[in-house]
Order: structure tokens, then sequence, then C-alpha cells
């Protein structure tokens, strides 16, 4: 059968191939360490899976207001209040089936065919989808690696046209890490405005930010900025959650309204008991959030020492998320490989490490490695790299 245009160009998720390879070794006995993970390696705190089965128990199984529970949008107000002092009436906050659906939601909301969305590479593979999903067009600008993968003013200012309909900002950023300081956030925040583009401020990984850095909202910077913003969080990666499916935005009351009413003919509503997890993880603090940050801060400062004393290899310190984007053209041209993509291939089938290759990513040089395992494997994954390289020089 002939399927829709719509489905016919989506491209398929990066990693999927480069997993259903480590899957397929993995199955045939061979020890292979996958890097790949999108997902923290933790449970969900034991609080929130206790509060999700009372509200089944209590009989909360039936659908919710579209939008979400009014007391999963109180508490969500409240967060944002107590982490970045920012105001949301519930009018203006919409629960969602996980960031991801957030963010379709939105797109579908926001883009009429054409319309023009800039996005700053290397970029997180589902903003182009999503984009192209509602009729948009992606523009990407480039975040250079000399500038820790960050784009300028000047860049955004030079990419917007008469159809540019809203800038993508993902600070800690999936895949490099990096984070906009607030000077850095108010420049290009400054440029959205003045060209009248609305922000959308993918903030999922707020929590995990380290080297004692803190995490700055674009919306915290003035009351125009954030009316210029749709801030877009959940509970996936910050409390280990990522099969809850709960994510949200928040920002313009007639963009939620509008968004709302659409998820009222996709979803009908986030799952109930999901919700009421969710409502316990931001009503208490049990203190794991920060330790899975500490573990995830340990990690990191441990293998990027050895990672960056690889041959070839060059990395920019994550300042947040859970992953590294070290630069690897250098190995693999040592390797005689012209294509990253190829070497990844190889390393996998012979050393039988799975990273991602960086070109689903937009940013062919590079490959992503996920520290969401254990340290263990970290090491070990990394000794293997290094063999690879030393084995195949040329
Ligand atoms: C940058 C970024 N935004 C959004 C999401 C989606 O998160 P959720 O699990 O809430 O859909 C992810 C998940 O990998 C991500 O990396």
């Amino acid at each position: 059968m002939k399927l829709a245009k719509r489905v016919s160009t989506l491209t398929p998720s990066s990693t999927l191939a480069i997993t259903a390879k480590a899957k397929e070794l993995k199955s045939q006995g061979h020890d292979v360490i996958g890097l790949g993970a999108g997902e923290p390696d933790f449970n969900t705190p034991d609080y929130i899976i206790k509060a999700a089965v009372q509200s089944m128990e209590e009989g909360h199984t039936k659908y919710t207001p579209s939008g979400g529970l009014p007391k999963l949008k109180e508490m969500i107000a409240h967060k944002f209040k107590q982490d970045q002092n920012l105001t949301y009436s519930s009018e203006e906050i919409i629960v969602g089936t996980g960031a991801k659906h957030a963010l379709y939601t939105l797109f579908q909301t926001l883009l009429d065919e054409g319309d023009e969305v800039i996005i700053p590479t290397p970029y997180w593979v589902s903003y182009p989808e999503q984009v192209k999903l509602a009729g948009g067009k992606p523009v990407y600008i480039e975040g250079k690696e000399e500038n820790d993968f960050k784009v300028t003013p000047e860049q955004l200012q030079d990419a917007i046209t008469s159809k540019t309909k809203a800038f993508i900002l993902n600070s800690p950023s999936n895949p490099t890490g990096s984070m906009y300081d607030p000077e850095e956030l108010k420049a290009v925040g400054e440029a959205a405005l003045d060209n009248d583009i609305l922000i959308v401020s993918d903030e999922i990984y707020e929590k995990l930010v380290y080297g004692g850095a803190e995490h700055t909202s674009v919306a915290q910077l003035s009351e125009k900025l954030k009316e210029q913003t749709i801030i877009i969080n959940g509970v996936s990666k910050s409390h280990s959650m990522t099969g809850w499916r709960i994510g949200y935005a928040a920002g313009r009351k007639e963009i939620i309204k509008a968004m709302t009413n659409l998820a009222s003919h996709s979803t009908s509503n986030p799952t109930a008991n999901a919700q009421y997890g969710a409502i316990a993880a931001y009503e208490k603090d049990d203190g794991s959030v920060e330790n899975m940050r500490k573990a995830f801060e340990d990690r990191l400062n441990t293998i990027y020492d050895k990672l960056v004393e690889l041959p070839g290899v060059t990395c920019v310190k994550p300042k947040g998320a859970f992953y590294l984007f070290p630069n690897v053209k250098e190995a693999a041209k040592m390797n005689g490989y012209d294509d990253v993509d190829e070497w990844v291939k190889d390393l996998l089938e012979e050393e039988k490490v799975a990273l991602v290759p960086g070109s689903g990513f937009g940013s062919p040089d590079n490959v992503r490695l996920s520290y969401a395992t254990s340290l263990d494997l970290l090491e070990g994954a990394i000794e293997r790299i290094g063999r690879f390289i030393e084995k195949k020089k040329q």
C-alpha cells in the first residue's frame, strides 16, 4: 500500500541501526558494551512508584482532563516557582505523554506549510522530524565545536527570514552536553525577541548539570523573554521516569489552549497513574535526583580524562546531560576511514562497543557516547576504543 508522504520522508532514528546490530551481536553471545542509551540507568525512586500504585488502588484509573490533572499542573507551577522563580498559571501549562509528545503537539499547533524553525546543530534527532511532520522546514545553524557547540546571536539573525516561526534552544544539550550561560542566553534570546520568533526552550536535562554550573532558563532573564518562550520539560531524565511518559510545556495561554485542544483529539490525556507518580515526584525530594546527578558527574569526570587521552580524539567537556560527543575524525583518518559512520560500524564489529554516529545529530565527525551505564563498563569501553585505534593505525 502507498503510505502517506509524511511518513515516507521520515528519517529513521540513527540510534536504531546501531542498537539493532548491537542486539544481534549480543544474541550471538558476544560481550557487547552499548553506550547508546538515552535514559538514566537508575530505577524510578520508590516513593514515586508507591504513589502511582496507590492511585490505582484508590480507583484513579479513568480519563483525566486532556491537559493534565489540576494537581499535577499545580505541582509543576510550584516547581517552576521554586527552582526558577518563574510564575505560570495552570492555563499556561499542558502535561503531555513525555516531553517528546509535548514538542510534537507544539509544532503541530504552531506550524503551517513552509514555516521555518531554526535548529542549531548538533541537534536532538527528533526536532527536524517533528518540524517536518508538521509541514515546517528545519533551518540549521552550526553550533561550532570551538564555541562549545553553542550558536551566536549573529548566526541566529542571519538565519531568520519572513517565514521563521521558532528557534529551538536545548540547554543542556543532547547530544553535546553543552550549556548556555545567562549572558549567551540573553544575547540569543533578544535576537529572537527582536524578530518576534518563538523560543522553544527544551530544558529536559535541567537537573543534570556538573562542575558547580547552574542551569538558567532563557525565560528567567526578563518578562518579555518569558512571554516569547515555551519551556519544555518533564520527569523522564530528572527522576529516571522515561517509561512513564510524562512531560510538559509552559508558556502563553493561547498556545497552551490550542495545544490542549489538539491533545484532546490525539491522546485524550497522559496516563492517569503516571500523572500521580509525577505529582509525587514533585511533592517530595528524597535526595534521589541529587544522588543520580552526583553519580553521573563522577562517571563524567572519570571517563572524560581517559577519553581525551585517546589518539585522534578531542572532546568538549560537557556541562550537563549524560552524553559525551567527541570528535573522532582524526582517529578515523588514522585508521584509514574517511567516514566516521564506517569507523563506528567496524568498532562495533571488531571490539563490540556500540556508539551512536554523530551524523544522525547533524555532526558527522563526532560520535555520541552515553555514560548512563556503570563505570566499569565505561572504562572497559574506553579501553576497547583505544585498542581499536592502535590496532588499526596505518
Ligand atoms: C533533548 C531531549 N528532549 C526531549 C526528550 C524527550 O523526553 P521524554 O522522555 O520526556 O519524551 C529527550 C529524550 O531523549 C531529549 O534528549
